[in-house]
């Protein structure tokens, strides 16, 4: 039998890097998947991958921007009746001096990295067994230590584990564990943004694979239920 058999996880971000080979690495492992994203191409196609694994896949296209998006998305989540493991993967970046950023990108973070992921982890919260469920958050190294330059992302990020932070210590009574990963530079499309912004050659080889988030994710979920790990920081190797 596999780890994650009969289990259900609900994953946001899951069209693209980290929350895609999350999701497909769950369902390797035997979980059904909610799969969450705007790019309904590419979550097809992950469907469509997760299905040759045996998993049962249901997608749903959601802005994490939009208030409407999100309660249509919740609405249609909503006959589920356990959820075991929330992944929230969905972020969005972006890079300016606090003199030349503008309001509107710090609120548009917000609204992402922070508001959305406290409403749908809000709103399943219910739907997760107790001594079962697991969350995790997908943070970043700057949401330890801020750079400049990020100050934006940072904070939103910052806020994130807060948040993850908090709830830990209100659920972990219940048996339901909370984590938080902190990656660094890891190859992706957001990834690719962030060295063309900072006008550097994108070498997606030289950098963490989302695949490695991905296997160190499961390694944690999977273990013994007398243990938990609070936080996880990867960087690439290379430097
Ligand atoms: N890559 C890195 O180096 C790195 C480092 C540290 C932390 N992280 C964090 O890791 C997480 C995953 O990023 P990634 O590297 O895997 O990037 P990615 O491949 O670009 O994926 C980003 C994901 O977020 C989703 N997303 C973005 N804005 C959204 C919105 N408004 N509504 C719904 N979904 C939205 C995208 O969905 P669609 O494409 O379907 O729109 C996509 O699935 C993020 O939280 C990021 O902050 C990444």
């Amino acid at each position: 039998m596999k780890y994650f058999e009969n289990q259900i996880a609900v994953i946001t971000g899951a069209s693209s890097g980290i929350g895609r080979a999350t999701a497909l690495a769950l369902a390797q492992q035997g979980a059904n998947l909610c799969l969450i994203g705007r790019n309904q191409t590419a979550l097809d196609a992950v469907a469509d991958q997760a299905n040759s694994y045996g998993a049962q896949v249901s997608r749903y296209v959601a802005d994490l921007a939009d208030d409407a998006s999100v309660q249509t998305m919740l609405n249609a989540i909503a006959p589920l009746k356990q959820i075991h493991m929330l992944i929230h993967s969905a972020g969005t970046f972006s890079m300016g001096t606090l003199a030349a950023s503008s309001l509107t990108s710090l609120d548009y973070q917000y609204q992402v990295n922070v508001r959305a992921p406290y409403w749908i982890t809000q709103s399943l919260l219910p739907k997760m067994p107790t001594f079962e469920a697991q969350i995790v958050f997908i943070n970043s190294t700057v949401g330890l230590t801020a750079r400049g330059s990020v100050g934006q992302y940072a904070a939103s990020k910052h806020a994130l584990k807060a948040i993850a932070d908090s709830l830990r210590e209100e659920i972990n009574p219940q048996g339901i564990r909370v984590l938080s990963v902190y990656p660094g530079r890891t190859a992706s499309p957001m990834q690719a943004q962030v060295h063309a912004l900072e006008d550097k050659p994108y070498v997606p080889e030289n950098l963490m694979q989302p695949e490695d988030v991905a296997a160190s994710i499961l390694h944690t979920l999977s273990l013994p239920k007398t243990a938990t790990v609070t936080d996880l920081r990867l960087i690439p190797l290379k430097k």
